[in-house]
């Protein structure tokens, strides 16, 4: 043991001596939604957790409050490096200190079981190995700043449907082999926190479940961190200390408490059960510096140096971008040569930076692509073409001043007023000065000048009792009703009225949402958007300008992809289709110009079925708040497109091997067993549209050489194209992912990668860890698909 960790469990016994049975349970429990009670008389302080994957939001969910948003985990896990996840890791462990934040409520290493998953986009890959690698160096590099992680969600919560309730039925093989393993490795790495799932496994609920977390959690790996509850999930007093869960979160619901004390007290609890509890709550607050008398983990002055989180958003995106498709080499652009570019689509303008949820944050800023391409100095020419939102995006650009929130008591005075970076108010805890009892009223005001006149309309986005006005107007007086029953959509993808009205071009109009606040029991959420659309042509009219622009320009970029609607939590996909008309826009553009280059904004799959008639495909993910400049680094072949896939990607939904999430009578049976993504392709009657670890960069490799030595494989690739070029160099054992590496060589130079084999790579579950006889199959390639080196052990 370091002398660290020997002075840290000094520290913890001496205050855990020092606390009766009442305080002891206290700091098991949420004090709020987000943070633990502190205790001033052993010198804890309150420890603050915030969510989520890609940035760190803070207790204030506000756009008053920005945070970095990097680009979603599936891109992350796209760039196939460790390192990077780790650089990652660093910032934002940086924003967490920044912020006050302790402990971040990540990383998401359920599996894509199903691209039907809604929270696909926030979980790394189809494969345990590269998840466990991704997540590994994710958790490394926040903890490098003594901040905590939560590894979530524990575990087989792979899709979103009836996610409280549902009981996933996993045989003991495949919970090891896949949905275990990734967790398995990132508790190995050493991660402190581990987040228990809503769901059932095998009919016990996760936050319940012995033999999952006390037996091979805390006992087998060895894992001395803590487990907290989903926000929620722990439901009942005694189940759940027995099945071996440390934190319930948040405040409200918690089942502990004085509930707690006294069946202690009444002999149902076994005490040592409640003190193994607070052992790891005060080994976590030391670890993070909230423990008086003893250094954090990492003292601050051993911490990663300063990052610039605009700039590793920007690296980071563009390495994590797919070229999945450039049969002719249109790309990368020539800029010189490049003439007109038509950029086309909603989301060109618009882009859509990060996936829906809990894993929402307000970016300090957007470059979308058409700022990106623009500042690259391409001459752009902008058109809509078609717009796949079903809903208003919120009030935001130059036609807007002055949006404010303010928050009134019932006399309409003011408790709290803020600006606001757009027309989204959201609020996970009360402002200052806002308190349940006087709060009555929250509003968003802003000045409209239209660019136009016409027919705009302004939107609601809510749940409860709005009035809308805008001048002397009322546009709307009532009441909106939630559409699902499960609070992180009803908060975070409320339904939306839209209320059309005329506007003159020029001149302004004072615009309000006022909302009658009704907090829920427990919890102080508050969330409204004025959204707003000005007035646009037909679909029709706007997809013939799109064709228009394709054909009078040198090249056509047409932006397409998913939206909020599509891809956020709480939820799961009801179809892997682009929304709206984007397959008719990229079809119609393809046919009109020759140099289409379509750029996919999705966090998971979608179908293309334009894709065999198109120049380019770029798979770019959600792309964080730089997704334009890293657009136009790989457009232009500033930077390589670094990405390869995390998942595999069908043609087509019906041909995916294991698609369903919805469970029969409360089961969801994973009937598969460990054959999911790669390994259920192989073999399936209609092969996929590009495989797992599939990608192109801007040079071509040549795969020399293999050879397996002990416990490494050693491949020898020649760069043989004309430019200097990185490629991820891919290894699977029996036909599995064994390890990977990334090299870089010049033009007509070889590098060798030195992959470690893991122990685990010629081993099985058969009721235990068990060699798997020989002969065995050692290849490697650039994708699943493509393993021209083969050698046999
Ligand atoms: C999500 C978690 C998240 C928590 C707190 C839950 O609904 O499943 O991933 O960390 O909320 O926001």
């Amino acid at each position: 043991m370091s002398a660290l960790r020997t002075e840290h469990e000094a520290a913890v016994e001496s205050a855990l001596a020092a606390l009766d049975l009442d305080t002891k349970v206290s700091i098991l429990s949420g004090q709020d939604m987000w943070s633990l009670p502190a205790v001033p008389a052993i010198g804890l302080a309150s420890i603050v957790m915030s969510d989520g994957p890609i940035g760190v939001r803070g207790t204030q969910w506000s756009a008053a409050d920005p945070s970095i948003a990097l680009p979603s985990p599936t891109a992350l896990a796209a760039t196939w490096d460790p390192e990077l996840a780790r650089r990652a890791g660093n910032l934002l462990g940086q924003e967490a200190r920044r912020k006050g934040v302790h402990v971040l409520l990540a990383p998401t290493v359920n599996l894509h079981r199903s691209p039907l998953g809604g929270r696909h986009f926030e979980a790394y890959s189809e494969d345990p190995l590269l998840t466990g690698a991704i997540g590994a160096g994710y958790v490394r590099g926040v903890q490098e700043h003594s901040v905590g992680t939560t590894v979530k969600h524990f575990v087989a919560n792979d899709a979103e449907t009836d996610r409280f309730t549902v009981d996933n039925r996993v045989s003991e093989k495949t919970l090891r082999e896949v949905y275990l393993a990734p967790f398995e490795a990132i508790v190995a790495a050493g991660a402190w926190g581990v987040m228990a799932a809503y769901n059932k496994v095998n009919g016990t609920t996760m936050t319940e479940h012995a033999p999952l977390q006390r037996d091979v959690l805390k006992g087998e790996w060895g894992f001395d961190g803590f487990i907290i509850s989903d926000w929620m999930a722990a439901r009942d007093t005694v189940a759940t200390v027995t099945g071996g869960l440390d934190v319930a979160m948040p405040a409200v619901g918690s089942p502990w408490g004085r509930r707690l004390a006294d069946a202690v007290r009444a002999g149902a609890v076994d005490p040592e059960l409640v003190d193994d509890q607070v052992r790891r709550v005060l080994r976590l607050a030391a670890r993070v510096g909230a423990l008086d008398g003893v250094p954090p983990a990492v003292p601050a002055a051993d911490r990663p140096a300063a990052i610039d989180g605009d700039a590793l958003a920007r690296e980071l995106a563009a390495r994590s971008f797919v070229l999945a498709a450039n049969p002719r080499g249109v790309l990368p652009l020539d800029p010189a040569a490049t003439g007109t570019i038509a950029l086309i689509g909603a989301l060109a303008r618009d882009a859509r930076i990060l996936g829906g949820g809990s894993a929402f944050v307000f970016p300090p800023h957007v470059v979308s692509p058409l700022d990106g391409l623009t500042a690259a100095g391409l001459k752009v020419e902008y058109a809509l073409g078609a717009d796949p939102r079903t809903k208003l995006p919120p009030a935001t650009g130059p036609q807007w001043a002055g949006l404010t929130a303010t928050f009134r008591d019932r006399d309409g005075a003011v408790l709290h007023t803020t600006p606001l970076g757009s027309g989204r108010g959201l609020w996970m805890e009360l402002p200052a000065g806002v308190d349940r009892d006087n709060l009555a009223t929250a509003e968003i005001t802003g000045r409209l000048t239209p660019a136009v006149t016409g027919t705009h309309e302004l939107g609601v986005r809510g749940v409860g009792r709005f009035t809308l006005t805008a001048g002397e107007q009322t546009v709307f007086d009532g009441a909106l009703l939630p559409e699902s029953s499960d609070p992180a959509a009803i908060f975070l993808a409320p339904p939306e009225q839209r209320c059309p009205i005329e506007l003159a071009a020029g001149v302004p109009v004072d615009v309000t949402l006022r909302q009658q606040v009704m907090l829920p029991e427990g919890f102080a959420v508050v969330s409204l958007t004025l959204s707003f659309g000005e007035p646009t042509a037909s679909e029709d009219a706007l997809l013939e300008q799109a064709v228009r622009a394709a054909a009078a320009a040198d090249v056509a970029v047409v932006v397409v992809g998913t939206t909020e609607e599509v891809e956020s939590e709480g939820f799961d996909r009801t179809c892997l289709a682009l929304p709206g008309r984007q397959d008719e826009l990229v079809a119609r553009v393809a046919a009109a110009n020759p140099n289409t280059i379509v750029v996919v904004n999705a966090g998971s799959p979608v179908e293309l079925p334009w894709a065999d008639d198109v120049a380019a495909v770029l798979l770019t993910w959600f792309p964080g708040q730089e997704a334009g400049h890293a657009l136009a680094d790989v457009l232009t072949g500033a930077a390589e497109p670094g990405g390869r896939l995390p998942t595999t990607w069908p043609v087509r939904e019906q041909d995916c091997p294991v698609l369903g999430t919805t469970p029969a009578d409360g089961v969801l049976e994973y009937a598969e067993d460990v054959r999911i993504g790669y390994r259920a392709w192989d073999g399936a009657p209609v092969a996929p549209r590009w495989w797992f670890g599939h990608g192109l960069g801007y040079t071509t490799w040549a795969y020399e050489q293999l050879a397996v030595d002990g416990a490494e494989a050693v491949v020898t690739v020649r760069n043989t194209g004309a430019r200097p070029g990185r490629e991820t160099v891919q290894v699977y054992a029996d036909g599995r992912l064994a390890g990977f590496a990334t090299v870089t060589a010049d033009p007509g130079r070889t590098a060798t990668a030195r992959i470690p084999l893991p122990e685990r790579t010629f081993q099985h579950w058969d009721g235990g860890w068990a060699p798997v006889p020989g002969p065995h199959h050692v290849t490697a390639g650039p994708s699943y698909a493509t393993r021209p080196l083969t050698t046999t052990l």
